[in-house]
């Protein structure tokens, strides 16, 4: 029986630093990692990664927060534990739990007291009884139990996401184990709908929402292309579907195709779990067909408006895969850059975060210091990631210093209408109705921007 939680959370990455970083508003937490240089840089306020408020919040909570290398000790150390690491793709799509295994093992080893072990890492169904089994089975005089408690926080707004969730999922057998986590969690952040599951419906249930969120930007982008070819605008038809309260009008944004450390990833391992149980999930599977032929369109896009690729410059803004993130895995970027470079295309690129990632995956990229360096002598623009920061570009300035007026705007952040009276030639993704339209035929678009949309 825990009396009074003494916490750490293994693995400081995207998920286990703003765990931590957030639950030590209330509680002291440790935070372990294996890698001393990432530890090093924590110590001294300096955060690995890019997450808006990531560092603030480290001040803020400074006086909570304990970081350290040293496993061993986090984990004798504390009687609840988090266990945040990475669950990668395997080279046959299945989730690789190496890592998981490992600190299973340490655990096993240096149990010196009965502990929580909290499984934050999105892991194949079942998996908490293999770390339950690693465990005990060094035959230690204590007891563990295992709590399956998914993480549904977006990179970018980590923070916000984590303190604000539309809900906490809790999966254990245990009550007690749960009433502790249960008050952990409210401590520091603002949720009523804490829900009480079996470990397994937890591990599936962060699969199948990931699975959904992957399924419903596919199902955007299919109707986005839809549109393009019928004259209809995809925003109108996004926003009069979203509005209706059992469909919802998040993730109906068409873009370049899904990507990140998590939907391509899950997406797989789901897949791979139902293969190999003779169930054949055959709407997730068109999912993932879907975003593969999302880049296809990119690039038939941007040849319908700048012709032949072979030597024609290129200038990419937006490598992460969203905005606010410095992350390019599985980025959209990635496919489109090297798919441009078989056309013979000469690209330019520029990100207000990613360049040095994308730099480390393709590293004869030629990156940029601003976004106006990056269009200067370009036959096009192509917008793959949806910063703040395009939006604010200053487009008479670049309408002096490309070499053609061309812009595919994949994310749809872009004014059409300015770009238009700047002559640019416009193409965007799902919105090809406007974007081809002769400025006098946007009537519509100016009535609507003038009165509110909804009325
Ligand atoms: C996703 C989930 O949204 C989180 O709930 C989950 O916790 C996380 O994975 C995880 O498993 O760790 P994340 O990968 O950070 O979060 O990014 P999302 O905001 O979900 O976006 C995923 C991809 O879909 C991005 O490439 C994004 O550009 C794209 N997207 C999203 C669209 O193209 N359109 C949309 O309307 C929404």
């Amino acid at each position: 029986m825990i009396i009074e939680p003494k916490i750490s959370v293994i693995g400081t990455g995207y998920v286990g630093l703003i765990v931590g970083v957030c639950l030590a508003k209330k509680q002291k937490i440790i935070c372990a990692d294996i890698d001393t240089k990432k530890i090093e840089a924590l110590k001294n306020g300096v955060v690995p990664i890019f997450e808006p408020g990531t560092k603030e919040l480290i001040k803020e909570n400074k006086k909570n927060l304990f970081f350290t290398s040293d496993i061993i000790q986090a984990i004798k150390d504390s009687n609840i534990i988090f266990v945040a690491v990475n669950t990668p793709s395997s080279y046959d799509g299945s989730a690789d739990i190496t890592a998981i295994e490992e600190v299973s093992k340490t655990i096993g080893q240096n149990l010196n007291e009965n502990k929580i072990i909290c499984i934050k890492s999105t892991v194949p169904i079942n998996t908490h009884k293999k770390v339950e089994n690693i465990i005990n089975s060094f035959n230690s005089n204590y007891t563990v139990d295992i709590v399956s408690i998914p993480e549904f926080l977006r990179e970018g707004t980590a923070i916000e996401d984590f303190i604000n969730p539309d809900r906490v999922i809790i999966g254990t057998k245990n009550l007690n184990s749960f009433n502790i986590l249960k008050n952990i969690y409210l401590s520091s952040i603002n949720c009523d709908k804490i829900i009480w599951t079996d470990n397994a419906a937890a591990e599936t249930i962060k699969y199948v929402s990931n699975s959904f969120l992957a399924l419903k930007v596919s199902f955007i982008n299919e109707i986005a292309n839809f549109c393009d070819a019928m004259n209809v605008d995809v925003f109108s038809v996004s926003q009069g579907v979203g509005l209706d309260k059992r469909i919802g009008q998040q993730f109906l944004k068409p873009g370049p195709g899904f990507g990140g450390s998590c939907f391509p990833k899950d997406v797989q391992a789901l897949i791979k779990m139902s293969d190999d149980i003779g169930i054949n999930l055959e709407i997730i599977k068109s999912a993932v067909k879907t975003n593969e032929l999302q880049k296809d369109q990119v690039i038939k896009k941007l040849i319908e408006l700048v012709g032949n690729l072979q030597n024609k410059k290129i200038a990419i803004l937006g490598l992460a895969f969203k905005s606010n993130t410095d992350d390019i895995r599985k980025s959209p970027a990635i496919d489109v850059i090297k798919k441009l470079q078989n056309f013979g295309a000469l690209i330019k690129a520029y990100d207000p975060k990613a360049m040095e990632n994308m730099q480390k995956e393709i590293p004869q990229l030629q990156c940029c210091p601003n976004a106006y360096k990056a269009v200067e002598n370009v036959d096009a623009i192509l917008i793959l990631t949806d910063w703040n920061d395009f939006k604010e570009l200053n487009f008479v300035k670049i309408s002096k210093i490309v070499n053609q007026k061309i812009i595919l705007d994949t994310r749809n952040i872009l004014d059409i209408q300015t770009l238009k009276q700047l002559e640019f030639r416009v193409d965007t993704i799902g919105r090809s109705c406007i974007a081809k339209n002769k400025l006098d035929d946007n009537n519509f678009e100016k009535l609507k921007k003038q009165d509110s949309f909804i009325l």
